[in-house]
């Protein structure tokens, strides 16, 4: 009984995708795609910035790194990178991050 029920939830939840995890899923495809190749996902993931401090990231990292014109992409990065780093994020978490491994 509770199997049945439990395959309509998961059933029900995986065709309600909304045009905001279409958009979340898109930052994430775009950060793989400019973000990582010279370090990790961990470097960008464990910073928590505004907006301007993402764009003067991405402006130093242009200036010294060699990183490439993001174009077009650089609006949804920082879309996605706010959304999901910005100052508080955390409040979008699971939980609260053990106060011993909060970066700010
Ligand atoms: C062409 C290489 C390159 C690419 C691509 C790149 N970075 Fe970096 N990034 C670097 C280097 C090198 C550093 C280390 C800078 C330093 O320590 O001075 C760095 C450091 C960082 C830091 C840490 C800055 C700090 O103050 O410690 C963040 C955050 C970051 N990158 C985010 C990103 C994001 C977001 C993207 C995608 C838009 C990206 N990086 C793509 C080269 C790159």
């Amino acid at each position: 009984m509770w199997s049945r029920r439990l395959f309509y939830l998961l059933a029900f939840a995986s065709l309600s995708t909304t045009a905001d995890e279409l958009r979340q899923s898109k930052g994430m495809e775009l950060i793989k795609a400019h973000c990582v190749a010279c370090h990790s996902l961990q470097l960008v993931s464990q910073h928590r910035m505004n907006r301007n401090g993402w764009l003067e990231s991405i402006r130093y990292m242009q200036r010294y790194h060699n990183l490439w014109a993001l174009g077009p992409h650089e609006e949804p990065i920082l879309d996605y990178l706010v959304s999901n780093y910005g100052p508080d994020a955390e409040s979008q978490r699971r939980r609260a991050n053990l106060p011993y491994i909060v970066h700010d």
